[in-house]
């Protein structure tokens, strides 16, 4: 099966490796890891591939220096390339605990 994005704008190349279905219950829609809004594509992958093994978690609940190391790690289990990590990590940052 081929997705094509309607979208013709030439957005960063941030097409997951697979295609991956929405969850049930997110809003996140696979389109927006597309987006060229880093928050946005970021938003995605948070509530795309980062609820792969648990729930979505509260992003407000740990503060950017709290955030680091569980990143660090959930980015290598979410197997995340270069510019997903860039995206989730601002929407993070952009979200946690001020
Ligand atoms: C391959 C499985 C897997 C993926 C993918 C994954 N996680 Fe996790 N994550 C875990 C496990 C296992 C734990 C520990 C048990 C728990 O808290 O549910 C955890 C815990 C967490 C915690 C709690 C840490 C703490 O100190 O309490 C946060 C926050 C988190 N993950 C965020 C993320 C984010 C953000 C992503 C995407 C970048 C992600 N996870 C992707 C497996 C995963």
């Amino acid at each position: 099966m081929v997705i094509i994005f309607g979208c013709t704008r030439k957005a960063a190349p941030t097409i997951p490796d697979r295609p991956i279905a929405p969850v049930a219950g997110n809003k996140a829609d696979t389109a927006d890891f597309n987006s060229s809004n880093p928050l946005v594509a970021g938003k995605a992958i948070y509530e795309i591939k980062c609820t792969k093994c648990h729930k979505a978690k509260n992003v407000t609940d740990w503060t950017q220096d709290e955030w680091k190391p569980i990143l660090n790690s959930m980015v290598k289990k979410a197997k995340l390339n270069d510019l997903q990590i860039s995206q989730v990590t601002q929407y993070v940052n952009a979200h946690a605990k001020k």
